[in-house]
């Protein structure tokens, strides 16, 4: 899978994003290591793998981020929660505010909690989409919410990552036909809708892994 020592034209950055159990590390695996594991277990922090390919003639290194989908979610639930925000000396009360950006936001929970957490959560999104050319936006085709998620985690992408980002939408977990909960032409039509491009992959058969990257890969380009 790649030879190290190939000469590399263009490292391309690219982020994988989606909730906890969508199947973002094993989309890697097979993508990276042609490897896939039915136990896999849920990322904790960031990690990336790259591999070379070659596109238009060009060797390009993609060099892949993937993050826990799960320090999100807890987030996305604590949105319903009162929180308050402390912005500067000033206190506010308020629902997630994204407009907050740029500001040295700290947070804390009505009850008890981690009151760093907000800060730390900013901390990591940000480091994570910078530099980041290509995005992967992952859902489960067998579970309807990750799929409902999908605008959350637009609006965090668009919040974040330079405005030319390539997006491709994936609804992975094609290979479970007959859990399907979310229709192809659905998430088709949002895809068009948000101008991002569309396929349905299955990591443990490896159906489409390769399509979607090279799809972003060559659109990058
Ligand atoms: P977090 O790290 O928690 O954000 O989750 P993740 O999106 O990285 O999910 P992960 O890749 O760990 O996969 C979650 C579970 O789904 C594991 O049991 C995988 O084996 C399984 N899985 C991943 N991709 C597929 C697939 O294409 N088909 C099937 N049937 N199972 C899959
Ligand atoms: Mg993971």
């Amino acid at each position: 899978y790649g030879d190290p020592s190939q000469k590399v034209d263009y490292v391309f950055k690219v982020v994988l994003i989606g909730d906890s159990a969508v199947g973002k590390s094993q989309i890697l695996a097979r993508f990276a290591r042609n490897e896939f594991s039915l136990d896999s277990k849920a990322t904790i922090g960031v990690e990336f793998q790259t591999r070379t390919m070659v596109i238009q003639h060009k060797s390009v290194k993609a060099q892949i981020w993937d993050t826990a989908g799960q320090e999100r979610a807890l987030l996305d639930f604590h949105f319903f929660l009162s929180w308050t925000f402390l912005v500067g000396s000033t206190t506010l009360k308020s629902d997630y505010n994204p407009s907050l950006e740029g500001y040295n936001v700290y947070c804390r929970r009505q009850t008890t909690g981690n009151p760093m957490y907000f800060d730390r959560y900013r901390a990591v999104t940000s480091a994570y989409y910078r530099g980041a050319v290509g995005a992967m936006l992952v859902y489960d085709i067998t579970k309807r919410q990750t799929f409902d998620h999908i605008p959350r985690w637009l609006e965090e992408l668009r919040g974040h990552a330079d405005k030319n980002i390539v997006i491709i939408l994936i609804g992975n977990k094609c290979d479970l036909e007959d859990q399907r909960a979310v229709s192809t032409e659905d998430a088709k039509e949002f895809a068009e809708k948000e101008g991002l491009f569309f396929l349905e992959t299955s990591a443990l058969n490896a159906t489409n892994v390769e399509s979607a990257f090279v799809t972003v890969l060559t659109e990058i380009f």
